[in-house]
């Protein structure tokens, strides 16, 4: 085929799969009720509590040794700290989620993929937590492909974790996008609908383009199905029924940080840039910050893949954020303690009294040290207030 001919040809195979995918979101939506999303917000509080760890790093458990530890602290340190603290981060914050943004185990140092995998999420299962993952550019490297990783992670207890999405499967690159939705507090008016959604994105490993060195980076076919899902779940909050006027925020997750994490200093994010080689992102700029931008429905983008950054920060309208490095057996900085980060989305209350859309989205992070210290809260969205504001006479 000549790439002309390849282009048409590309075009209208894009064409025909937008249509099989919105007259299927179409059935769906006329034949029967969409079906209850897993995830929702709690009735009690009207909050839903994400808590994302980045880069655990897991390889062979007690016979792994830590990395970038005290002098003191190495003897008795291995993967099983890394274990250690994800349970006491469960327990402090109990959240409703748990996502893992990639590097989830170290494969060069592993003997089995599976069972490092198996190990490193063991104690999201047993806490009986719904948990999602993303690829990093580290998980392949053992006895499992990317693809072999993630198939082993879907067959896992508790996951929510999707290959690809099923309608353009074999069209879309990587391993591991696919998007969540979070209800309305059941029974309430938005009960029945999406009121924040997730997004999970594999950002690739390394470059396969022999001309560009360096990462990986989301591509087109991922940004054109990340493109029609919002188009989509926007779509249907804004319709019947209680349709609503402003788009459900939306929260993104992936490994490698955007080429556009590097526009903050210390004057304009919360948090630390200490990484010597700066943000690790792609040596080329894929576009999917402005695909988000032109979206508009995403508030906050989340990564990990720089351990020793751990900053927030806001360009036009949308959040930076790494999560800061988790893993004992992840370089990290002696001293500085492992760190986790923590996502609170509130309800707002309807004039009915009941919990309606999102109101706010907040962060923090928490220290694996003696009192899991809480740092740098930062309210990331606020809904736009739609009180009328008193006349100024
Ligand atoms: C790792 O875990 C061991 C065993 O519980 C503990 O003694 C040690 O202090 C931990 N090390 C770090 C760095 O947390
Ligand atoms: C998954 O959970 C089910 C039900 O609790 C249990 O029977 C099964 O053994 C679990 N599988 C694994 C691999 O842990
Ligand atoms: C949701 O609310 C309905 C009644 O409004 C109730 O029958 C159902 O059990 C609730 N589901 C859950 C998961 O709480
Ligand atoms: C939500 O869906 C359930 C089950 O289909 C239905 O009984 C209920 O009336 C719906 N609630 C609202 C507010 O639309
Ligand atoms: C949407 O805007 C219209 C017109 O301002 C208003 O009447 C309606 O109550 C709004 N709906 C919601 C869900 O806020
Ligand atoms: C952050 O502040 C620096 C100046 O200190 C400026 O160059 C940069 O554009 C600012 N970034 C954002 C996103 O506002």
């Amino acid at each position: 085929m000549s790439s002309l001919h390849f282009h048409y040809y590309y075009s209208f195979l894009v064409i025909f799969l937008f249509l099989l995918y919105s007259s299927a979101s179409a059935a769906r939506g006329t034949h029967s009720p969409p079906p209850p999303p897993h995830l929702r917000f709690k009735p009690t509080n009207g909050q839903f509590k994400i808590l994302q760890v980045a880069d655990m790093h897991y390889a062979d458990g007690a016979a792994t040794k830590c990395r970038d530890v005290l002098p003191q602290q190495f003897p008795t340190c291995s993967d099983l700290n890394t274990s250690a603290f994800l349970r006491r981060a469960i327990l402090a914050e109990q959240p409703d989620l748990i996502v893992f943004t990639g590097d989830n185990i170290y494969a060069t140092d592993s003997s089995d993929s599976g069972r490092s995998l198996n190990a490193a999420f063991a104690p999201a299962i047993e806490a009986k937590l719904p948990w999602a993952v993303v690829l990093g550019n580290h998980d392949q490297e053992g006895t499992l492909s990317r693809e072999g990783v993630m198939r082993h992670v879907v067959g896992m207890n508790g996951t929510l974790s999707e290959i690809n999405p099923t309608v353009m499967g074999s069209e879309i690159d990587g391993f591991g996008n696919y998007n969540l939705e979070v209800g309305g507090v059941n029974g309430s008016g938005l009960g029945n609908k999406s009121v924040m959604n997730l997004y999970f994105l594999d950002s690739g490993d390394y470059s396969t383009v022999a001309s560009v060195s360096g990462y990986g980076w989301i591509k087109p076919s991922q940004q054109y199905w990340f493109q029609i899902t919002s188009r989509q779940l926007q779509k249907a909050y804004k319709s019947k029924p209680q349709p609503q006027n402003e788009s459900a925020p939306g929260l993104a997750f992936f490994h490698i940080p955007l080429p556009e994490y590097a526009s903050f200093d210390s004057s304009n994010f919360t948090g630390v840039k200490q990484e010597p080689g700066g943000i690790s992102s792609a040596s080329v700029n894929s576009g999917f910050f402005t695909t988000l931008l032109d979206a508009g429905d995403v508030k906050a983008v989340f990564t990990g893949h720089d351990h020793l950054n751990d900053f927030c920060g806001k360009l036009t309208g949308i959040n930076l954020c790494y999560g800061g490095g988790f893993g004992y057996h992840a370089y990290g900085k002696a001293g500085w303690a492992r760190r986790a980060r923590v996502v609170l989305a509130t309800l707002e209350k309807t004039k009915k009294g009941e919990w309606g859309a999102v109101k706010s989205i907040r962060t923090w992070k928490r220290l694996d040290d003696e009192h899991l210290t809480t740092i740098d809260q930062q309210l990331l969205w606020s809904k736009k207030s739609t009180k009328k504001q008193p006349l100024m006479t």
